[in-house]
């Protein structure tokens, strides 16, 4: 089945609890997450990341969000996204698919 943005916004609610998603969405526990997609790791100005994910190389894209969704500790150890993950690849793969439609590109 092809990524489903709509499922991802069901999915997205359990990220709701420390971002948001919205155009200028201010930062809670994790930074606002408009316009991720293609941006480079750690890249809302004004949000303390970890030197962890900083360190990251590379911008955001579906690999990497997928590795990162799977398991946040082992993509950036020391992070500070105390998130399990998402364990279902379909789960990721529909909230990726709903991040991509939160951006201008
Ligand atoms: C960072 C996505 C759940 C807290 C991030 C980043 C992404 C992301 C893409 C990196 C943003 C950037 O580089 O600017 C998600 C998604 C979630 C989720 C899709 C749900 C599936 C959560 C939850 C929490 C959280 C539940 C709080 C318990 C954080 C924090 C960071 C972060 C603190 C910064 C990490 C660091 O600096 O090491 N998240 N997140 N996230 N998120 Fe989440």
């Amino acid at each position: 089945a092809k990524a489903d943005p709509q499922k991802g916004a069901q999915v997205f609610k359990k990220c709701a609890a420390c971002h948001t998603d919205a155009k200028g969405g201010s930062n809670g526990l994790g930074p606002n997450l408009w316009g991720t997609v293609g941006k480079a790791h750690g890249h809302v100005p004004g949000f303390a990341y970890s030197d962890a994910l900083k360190s990251v190389p590379g911008n955001w894209d579906w690999k990497s969000l997928d590795a990162w969704l799977t398991s946040p500790k082992k993509y950036a150890p020391g992070t500070k996204m105390t998130f399990a993950g998402l364990s279902k690849p379909e789960d990721r793969a529909d909230v990726i698919a709903y991040l991509n439609t939160m951006g201008d590109s």
